[in-house]
């Protein structure tokens, strides 16, 4: 439980005098030119994430002044501040090894500064779920606000969009389908403006997560980032943050396992990012949940997709904002909800819901009857190549492929792929199935989404669009196949997909979730036997930290350290 709103006196006594301390803190912030007056009132930090290499945060200095103004108006006084900021195509080695750091960054910054809520403003893939980490460990009353998808582009007379047509149209230009000059007049046409992308990708996955999940005002999820609604969310954000400070609601007393069992059902309802699956372990794990993946398989079994958008249908966030948002689709499968949890406004989902419209567009928001897939977008496959699980996300694969055996073609890691993929001397067919290791956690590191495998060139120009892939990488939600991914225990660190050779063949059935080797359980054991495993370090620095602490797929990726001790509770809760 967190104190009550204490302004600037907010329990800080680095000089080991609190009186001192407090003359201190005002003296320094009156260089900035506040009165008494303005000082004398709870404070709300607001955290701005811009950057110049983060075009999905382009209007987070509008965000914050909204958010200001909502926070003013409700008579406390706004505090900006910054923390580090993760774009997708702009962090090597991969985002997601950077959102530790991240979640590091925002819980020590929200502990450190005296503030008595905080508004957490994230939006591209990784930073919403650094945010609530952090948050969630910081245990200081913290509302999500999201940047926002980006407006959708025109090329050619067809409507565009991040980032699910930038692999279409990449995919084409392999096929030597387009050419030099449409690939590149189409560059600019994809990203129509700032804000995250603006398909059913990881950000739009986790803004509507993040609402499901009470984090979020109901609504906030899908009003692009350059809409007036936006600044209106934006500025009740402000309001609502300044009454959690009053009455101390922080997101341990609004996120339960009821609340993340909600989360869930809409990760299946909306067909949304594999990604969030970790991220939920990770944002779970530090409340002391402990995810059961079988359980997440078993909510999606009743659970259908009803949003049509991109990858697995046809539409774009703009569509669903226009069709009613986040809420009408929870409207649709209330009866699978859990309505009585808590959310950041201050009332349960089911008053929300009640307040909430139906949806007003069937294409987009489907009812039951016609459903985009009558179950869940992500299935959890086992097998002797996956002990610990894999995922696969059934609403974007090819119906023809979920019930395979073919002859693996093995990679041994990215760049072994990256050198023979395209080679015309590569031994592949279609119905092979390619696997690729070491993308895992500890093994590129960071777990990247190079899961998402091409198919081989000379495949592609004989016009092959999909074959069964397998790793223990991750794919962007964006993406599109029969693309098994998060496959545990990781190969470098001695899971049995390091075993597969070139020819053996493997099996992938949906229907039994499994995902298997055909070898002998004595030749799968001396295989991984004869394998040397060696344990993965660094010299110093952040990397070091990360390969020793860094968790597997199940538990987040979070690092160990950061995780309470016990982590006992099961989510999904299945009833
Ligand atoms: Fe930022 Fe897609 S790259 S949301
Ligand atoms: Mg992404």
């Amino acid at each position: 439980m967190t104190t009550p709103a204490q302004g600037l006196q907010g329990g800080l006594t680095n000089y080991g005098d609190a009186g001192f301390s407090l003359f201190l803190r005002k003296a320094f912030i009156k260089g900035a030119g506040y009165t008494d007056h303005a000082l004398d009132r709870p404070v709300v930090g607001i955290i701005n994430t811009t950057s110049g290499f983060n075009p999905c945060h382009g209007n987070v200095p509008q965000l914050v002044e909204a958010v200001s103004r909502g926070v003013m108006l409700s008579g406390a006084l706004p505090m900006a501040f910054p923390t580090i900021s993760i774009h997708e195509s702009f962090s090597q080695p991969t985002s997601m090894y950077l959102r530790n750091l991240m979640s590091m960054d925002t819980e020590e910054m929200i502990r450190a500064q005296p503030m008595d809520a905080v508004v957490l403003i994230g939006g591209c893939d990784k930073t919403v779920p650094a945010q609530l980490m952090g948050a969630i460990s910081a245990q200081v009353p913290a509302i999500q606000l999201v940047t926002g998808p980006m407006l959708t582009g025109g090329h050619r007379g067809t409507v565009v969009g991040a980032c699910t047509d930038c692999r279409m149209f990449w995919g084409k230009y392999r096929a030597e389908e387009i050419d030099e000059e449409e690939i590149s007049e189409v560059n600019s046409r994809l990203v129509g403006s700032v804000g995250t992308c603006g398909v059913m990708g990881t950000a739009s996955t986790m803004a509507c997560i993040a609402e499901a999940m009470g984090a979020a005002l109901p609504g906030s999820a899908t009003a692009p980032a350059v809409t007036a609604d936006r600044m209106r969310l934006a500025e009740m954000t402000g309001t609502r943050a300044v009454e959690m400070a009053r009455e101390g609601l922080s997101l341990d007393q609004v996120i339960s396992p009821a609340s993340v069992t909600n989360a869930f059902r809409i990760l299946h309802a909306i067909g949304g990012s594999t990604n969030a699956v970790v991220h939920l372990a990770a944002v779970a794990g530090r409340l002391g949940y402990k995810l059961d993946l079988d359980a997440v398989d078993e909510l999606g079994r009743d659970t259908p997709v009803l949003v049509d958008l991109k990858p697995s249908g046809d539409s774009y966030m703009q569509d669903l904002h226009r069709a009613g948002g986040l809420p009408a689709v929870m409207r649709r499968i209330r009866h699978l909800l859990d309505l009585d949890v808590m959310t950041v406004s201050g009332r349960t989902l089911g008053e929300e819901l009640d307040a909430a419209h139906d949806a007003y567009d069937d294409t987009i928001i489907r009812d039951l009857e016609h459903p985009v897939s009558p179950t869940g977008g992500i299935a959890v496959l086992r097998g002797n190549l996956a002990p610990q699980g894999a995922i696969l996300k059934q609403s974007a694969a090819s119906p023809e492929l979920v019930e395979h055996t073919g002859r693996a073609v093995v990679f041994e890691n990215s760049r072994d792929m990256a050198e023979r993929i395209d080679s015309d001397d590569l031994d592949v067919m279609r119905d092979d199935v390619v696997v690729l290791k070491s993308i895992g956690p500890v093994g590129a590191p960071g777990m990247p989404e190079a899961g998402y495998i091409p198919i081989p060139r000379k495949l592609a120009r004989q016009g092959v669009k999909d074959m069964v892939r397998v790793s223990d990488g991750r794919m962007s939600g964006t993406a599109f196949g029969t693309i098994v991914l998060h496959v545990s225990p990781e190969s470098a660190v001695g899971g049995p997909l390091a075993a597969v050779r070139n020819g053996d063949r493997i099996r992938l059935s949906l229907s039994e979730r499994s995902i298997n080797v055909e070898i002998s359980d004595e030749e799968l054991a001396a295989r991984l036997e004869s394998m040397e495993v060696v344990p993965r370090s660094a010299e110093r620095g952040y990397q070091r930290l990360y390969l020793e602490q860094v968790t597997q797929a199940e538990d987040g990726l979070d690092f160990a350290f950061l995780q309470p001790a016990e982590r006992e509770t099961p989510v999904p809760v299945v009833k």
